[in-house]
């Protein structure tokens, strides 16, 4: 072929490897299970059997650095007793931990007693079992803690979003456990239960909390809190917001200096994962501004050179559902997450799967500048897994055309996996429930915005004094 044909076709392939031109918007029709909740009497429902059997066991991350879990769970007939049994062997408890025990009721709804026991001063990348409950009604879990904070421990995050608890919840569920996921990192909207009225709200938490058991008690789920956790129903007079939410899911925002559990910040492993929260205030000045600014200052790359943030309104998304509705956090965060580079910012609430290049729009502002999004290389790729399952059904519709920013986007269930492989890659898969879980459907390789994809380029860098530009 003549040389300027040649040209202009490897122009064009290196254009569309540069910006967003070859977005795709996948046609995949996917088979659905009804958008309904699961029957109470489901056995993914079941209580356990004995007076007071422990129930609804979930374990987070306790600390800021993994040597610590927080263990929750419910009894039914009495508030004793909240403390855990735990040691290296099965059976053989050496140690233990004292809890603490809370209730609340909701319109009507009275609790069981809920535990939550801190469980800290524990090895890292060490296998725990722990015991709860006690006599016949007692119950053994265990646990795998993290390797310790290091630019190259490998490691591997889940992420799920808007789960519910629909048969398609339960795929999303059942293949995110056959993935090899250590952790969860949930972006939002959890049990689904402000969609019921009265009695019935709290009888949903308690159904979730019974339903996400087979992971949750064996790994941490880092919790984020979505506008369905909010639960302001002042028709059944209940006002305080995320009421059944906090007294169910600590988290561990004292250790990153955080004054409110909506807001935290945890390190495992190779990831710094900052949690924010798009239901509290985060306008400048406000408690939640004040802490970013100031965790994102105590992120150290050298040590954790995954900067991953979680939040559940999507701040780049191209579905027609929920659109725009991260855009006041946009105008807020955006730039810090540009010139922090982040790695990653995971988002659920659009119920589709979408995936964006790294662009940025911080250059415009109510006077002048560019106003739309344009490649930047410093900014974060976002992320959408809103797609869990639960009982509102898909988000199929999306802008057409669609935008430039936009690299990946489909309306099916699913989860994703990121496998941190060493402080320069990880890799990245969405997969699909209507796959087996070896078919990845959406599959990047991603490499760290501090380190590049060379390990030493960071210390040339820094010895040429051009470090953190
Ligand atoms: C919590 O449990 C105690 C002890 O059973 C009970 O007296 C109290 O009324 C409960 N509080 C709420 C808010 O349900
Ligand atoms: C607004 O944006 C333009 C173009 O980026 C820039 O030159 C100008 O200084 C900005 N104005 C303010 C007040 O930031
Ligand atoms: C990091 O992981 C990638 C992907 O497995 C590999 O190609 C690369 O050689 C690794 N780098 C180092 C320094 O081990
Ligand atoms: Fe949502």
């Amino acid at each position: 072929m003549p040389l300027f044909q040649f040209l202009l076709v490897v122009v064009l392939v290196l254009n569309s490897l540069e910006n967003g031109s070859a977005g795709i918007t996948s046609t995949y029709i996917r088979t659905e299970w009804p958008s309904t909740d699961i029957p109470l009497d489901n056995q993914v429902f079941e209580i356990p059997k004995g007076h007071n059997a422990p129930q609804q066991v979930h374990i987070t991350q306790g600390d800021y650095d993994g040597k610590a879990v927080i263990i929750s769970w419910v009894t039914a007939d009495e508030p004793c007793c909240s403390n855990v049994k735990y040691g290296l062997l099965d059976n053989k408890y050496e140690f233990s931990a004292q809890g603490i025990v809370t209730n609340y009721t909701f319109s009507g709804y009275k609790s069981g007693y809920i535990h939550h026991c801190l469980v800290d001063g524990l090895e890292y990348d060490t296998k725990y079992y722990y015991k709860i409950g006690e006599g016949d009604s007692s119950r053994e879990f265990w646990f795998q803690t993290p390797p310790k904070i290091d630019p190259d421990a490998p490691y591997t995050f889940g992420i799920i979003g808007d789960l519910g608890q629909t048969y398609n919840s339960l795929s999303t569920l059942e293949h995110y456990m056959q993935s090899g996921g250590q952790t969860v990192l949930f972006v939002g909207d959890l049990s689904y239960a402000d969609r019921y009225q009265h009695n019935d709200v709290g009888i949903r938490w308690d159904s979730w909390g019974r339903f996400v058991e087979p992971s949750a008690a064996y790994q941490p789920w880092i919790w984020s809190a979505g506008n369905h956790e909010i639960e302001y129903m002042p028709e059944m007079g209940e006002v305080l917001p995320f009421k059944s939410y906090l007294h169910r899911f600590p988290t561990p925002h004292t250790a990153s200096r955080s004054t409110n559990p909506l807001w935290y910040a945890v390190r495992r492993a190779s990831a710094h994962i900052i949690v924010l929260s798009s239901y509290s205030s985060y306008a400048k000045y406000t408690p939640q501004w004040r802490w970013l600014r100031e965790e994102l200052t105590r992120v150290d790359r050298d040590k954790t050179p995954w900067l991953i943030v979680l939040m559940h309104a999507p701040i780049y998304n191209s579905n027609l559902a929920h659109y725009m509705e991260g855009e006041s956090m946009r105008t807020v965060f955006e730039s810090w997450f540009v010139r922090f580079k982040v790695d990653l910012i995971f988002a659920g609430h659009v119920h589709a799967y979408e995936r964006s290049y790294r662009i940025s729009n911080i250059y415009y502002n109510v006077s002048s500048g560019d106003q739309y999004p344009v490649p930047d290389k410093s900014a974060p790729v976002y992320i959408t897994v809103g797609d869990g399952g639960n009982q509102e059904g898909l988000a199929g519709r999306f802008w057409d055309p669609q935008p430039e920013y936009s690299a990946f986007r489909e309306a099916s269930y699913g989860h994703s996996t990121l496998e941190i492989k060493n402080r320069t890659h990880a890799f990245y898969h969405w997969n699909r429930n209507d796959d087996g879980k070896n078919v990845p459907t959406d599959s990047v390789i991603f490499n760290n915005q501090y380190w590049g994809s060379n390990p030493h380029r960071r210390r040339h860098l820094k010895a040429g004094g051009h470090a953190g530009s």
